[in-house]
C-alpha cells in the first residue's frame, strides 16, 4: 500500500469509521493492561510464584502485618513504587521473574529461599535505594519534615540529622537503618539492628 492511500477514503469504510474503531480498540486495551497490571499486584499474585516460601507469614507476624492498627500492607505497597510511571517500570522488569520462576532450579523452595536470603534481600533493597524508598515514604510521610510528638527524641534526632545530608554522601534511605521491618533480615552472625517483627 502507498502512503498516500492513508489520506484517500478507504474502498469501503471512511478513515474517521476507522480512526474511532482504532481508538476504541486502544482504550479497550488500554484499560485491559491497567487491569492486568492490577490483578499482578495483589498478594495472591506475588504468592503464586512464591507460594512456598515464608514471605506472606513473615508480613503477618511483623509490625507491617501484626500492629495495633490491623493493618496489614500489601507486597506491592512496599515493594512497588506507586507514582504511576515508577509502577509501569517495576512491572516491566518484574516480568523478567516469570523467566527465573521457569529456569532457577528448585526456586520455590523454603530451602531455596533460605540459602538465596541474603543475595535477595540485597536486590530488593538495591531497589528500595533507588526509588529512596518512597513506597515507605507514602504511608510514613513526612518522616523528616513533621515529626510526631510521641517519636522518640532518639528517631527525631536520626531522621532530621539524616534529612539534612539529602543529596550529599552519607543519606541514607529508610531501609538503610530499618532493615528488616517485614522479613527477618539476613545477616551472619549477629540479630538485626531495628528489627521489627516481634
Ligand atoms: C512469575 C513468578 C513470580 C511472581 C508472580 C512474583 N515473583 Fe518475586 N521473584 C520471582 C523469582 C524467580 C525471583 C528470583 C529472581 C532472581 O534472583 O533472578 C523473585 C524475587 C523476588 C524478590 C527479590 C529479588 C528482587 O529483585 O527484588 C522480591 C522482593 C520479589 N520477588 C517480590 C515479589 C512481589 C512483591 C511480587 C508480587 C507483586 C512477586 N515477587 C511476584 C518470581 C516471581
Ligand atoms: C513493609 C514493607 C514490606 C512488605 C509489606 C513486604 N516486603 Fe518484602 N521486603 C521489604 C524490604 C525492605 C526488603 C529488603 C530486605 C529487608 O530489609 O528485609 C524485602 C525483601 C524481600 C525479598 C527478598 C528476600 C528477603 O527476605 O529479604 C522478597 C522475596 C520479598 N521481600 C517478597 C515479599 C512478598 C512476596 C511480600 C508480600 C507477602 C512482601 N515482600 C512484603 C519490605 C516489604
Ligand atoms: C501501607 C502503609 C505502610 C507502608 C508502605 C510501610 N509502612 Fe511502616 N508501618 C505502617 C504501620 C501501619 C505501622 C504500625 C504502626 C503502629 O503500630 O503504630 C508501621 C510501622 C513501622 C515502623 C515502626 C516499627 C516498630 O517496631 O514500631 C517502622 C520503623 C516502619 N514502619 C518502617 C517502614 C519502612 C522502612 C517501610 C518501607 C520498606 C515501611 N515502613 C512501609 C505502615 C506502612
Ligand atoms: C539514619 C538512620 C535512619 C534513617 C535513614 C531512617 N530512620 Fe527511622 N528511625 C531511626 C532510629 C534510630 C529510630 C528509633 C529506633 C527505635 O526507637 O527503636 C527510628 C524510628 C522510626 C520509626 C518509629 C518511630 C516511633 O514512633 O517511635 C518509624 C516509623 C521510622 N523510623 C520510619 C522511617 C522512615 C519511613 C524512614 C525513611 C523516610 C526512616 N525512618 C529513616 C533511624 C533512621
Amino acid at each position: 500500500m502507498n502512503w498516500r492511500a492513508l489520506f484517500k477514503p478507504s474502498t469501503k469504510y471512511s478513515i474517521f469509521a476507522l480512526l474511532v474503531v482504532g481508538i476504541i480498540i486502544g482504550a479497550v486495551g488500554f484499560f485491559a493492561s491497567q487491569k492486568t497490571l492490577h490483578a499482578t499486584s495483589t498478594d495472591e499474585f506475588c504468592m503464586t510464584c512464591h507460594s512456598n516460601h515464608s514471605l506472606k507469614d513473615e508480613v503477618l507476624t511483623s509490625v507491617h502485618g501484626g500492629n495495633k492498627h490491623g493493618i496489614v500492607v500489601e507486597c506491592q505497597q512496599c515493594h512497588i513504587a506507586q507514582d504511576s510511571f515508577g509502577y509501569l517500570k517495576k512491572k516491566i522488569i518484574v516480568s523478567k521473574d516469570l523467566w527465573g520462576y521457569m529456569t532457577i532450579k528448585d526456586f520455590n523452595t523454603q530451602k531455596w529461599l533460605d540459602e538465596n536470603r541474603a543475595e535477595q534481600a540485597e536486590l530488593a533493597a538495591g531497589y528500595f535505594r533507588q526509588i529512596d524508598s518512597s513506597t515507605c515514604q507514602k504511608c510514613h510521610s513526612r518522616i523528616y519534615e513533621d515529626q510526631p510528638e510521641t517519636m522518640s527524641k532518639m528517631a527525631q534526632r536520626m531522621h532530621s540529622r539524616n534529612f539534612e545530608k539529602k543529596g550529599e554522601d552519607g543519606y541514607k534511605t529508610c531501609i538503610d537503618c530499618h532493615e528488616g521491618v517485614a522479613h527477618p533480615f539476613p545477616r551472619e552472625g549477629k540479630s538485626p539492628k531495628f528489627r521489627a517483627a516481634k
